[in-house]
């Protein structure tokens, strides 16, 4: 269903339809939606644009839909452009005319950024904890090995030696960095758009501070042509998630090397191995490889959006669309590789033996010789 075209003499080509649609897409902002539909359902209610009788008979056409949503029993169809179009066709299919009247004062423009920020910081809190996990994860490890000794290096090359410990437990650090920067963008996103309408706001008298509050944003938007145009909140969330694929693929790295025969230090649980099929000596650490390897797909997305933003004029220009996409891979892409990193190394044992064999070679105690020497 289109929201527009009553000017337009023809329906769209075939090929403008394929390229402009995005329900394939953005059907998973459908609750997000729905949630903002319902605050500013009570906006226009409390503002007596629409009849208390109409508000409450929508209210509960509504909230039928966020359950048939919920069950799959309302899905898209092929001429659903987008969310937004899907799910007022529910509503009409439901009421009629009706379902269209949540569209005065407001404008997809305002919508699908509203519906985008209340996506976004639901994900980034689900990879926050998530982050949790794998820090406990290593710092558990890290307690295990606190004792180990083990070479310390700078160059890959010998430096002094460490506890083995202190060394698993720098990957936890660097990921308080990710979760303070979460925690600063959140402060950031926390704001809603909804009233900012196409543009230029509203001349109803529409109430977005009790919009932003009923969706449990912190606040409200202070330029309506901003509001519809900054996407600064998907770049960053891009950057913050890239940063954890760099921190990920740190941890890959050394786990590649620690259980290369080589080295011999790391033993990878069989259930976080895989095989080889033309090689049945083989056990090798793929997840280490996939937590390495998926971090370029994390950095693409986030340089994808930032030249799609890049120049673009302010308000909406439809080029906006295209910042679903990466967050939504970014996201995925972080859910699968966060649990199988953390089983990684919960379950790697180390080979104390041989990491207190090597901690001495290479002169690795002369500074400590030095040291001693300067104190003497
Ligand atoms: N599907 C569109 C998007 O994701 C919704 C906004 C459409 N607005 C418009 N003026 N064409 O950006």
């Amino acid at each position: 269903m289109a929201l527009w075209g009553g000017r337009f003499s023809s329906s769209p080509a075939d090929s403008v339809f394929a390229l402009s649609r995005s329900i394939h897409f953005d059907w998973r902002l459908a609750p997000y939606d729905l949630r903002s539909s319902l605050a500013h359902l009570s906006v226009l209610r409390s503002s007596s644009l629409i009849s208390k009788d109409d508000a409450k008979t929508i209210e509960s056409a509504l909230k039928e839909l966020i359950s048939e949503v919920t069950s799959g029993s309302f899905a898209p169809i092929a001429s659903d452009e987008d969310v937004h179009s899907a799910l007022e066709r529910g509503l009409t299919e439901k009421l009629g005319a009706t379902g269209g009247v949540l569209r005065a004062g407001r404008s997809r423009n305002d919508q699908v950024t509203t519906d985008l920020r209340l996506f976004a910081i639901d994900h980034i809190l689900e990879i926050a904890q998530l982050l949790t996990f794998l820090q406990d994860a290593i710092l558990d490890k890290a307690s295990e090995y606190v004792d180990a000794p083990a070479p310390g290096f700078t160059h890959i090359q010998h430096a002094q030696p460490v506890s083995f410990g202190h060394e698993l437990a720098k990957h936890a650090q660097a990921f308080s960095r990710d979760l303070d920067r979460m925690h600063d963008w959140l402060a950031r996103t926390s704001v809603s758009s909804l009233g900012a309408g196409a543009l230029a706001g509203s001349s109803l008298p529409l109430d977005p501070q009790a919009t932003a509050k009923d969706l449990g944003f912190v606040e409200t938007f202070a330029n309506s042509i901003d509001a519809v145009s900054d996407r600064d909140y998907v770049a960053e969330a891009l950057f913050i998630l890239s940063m954890v694929g760099v921190h990920l693929s740190r941890i890959g790295e050394e786990w590649t090397y620690w259980a290369s025969t080589e080295f011999s230090w790391a033993k990878v649980a069989d259930q976080y191995s895989t095989g080889s099929s033309i090689m049945p000596q083989k056990k090798n650490p793929d997840m280490a490889e996939l937590a390495r390897g998926k971090s370029g797909r994390l950095i693409g997305n986030l340089v994808s959006v930032l030249t799609m933003l890049k120049g673009l004029p302010f308000a909406y220009n439809r080029d906006l669309q295209e910042d679903k996409e990466p967050l939504f891979d970014s996201i995925d892409t972080l859910l699968l590789v966060l649990p199988a990193v953390t089983g990684m190394v919960a379950t790697t044992d180390f080979d104390r033996q041989k990491m207190l064999d090597a901690a001495p070679l290479g002169f690795s105690l002369a500074t400590e010789i030095a040291d001693y020497l300067v104190l003497k």
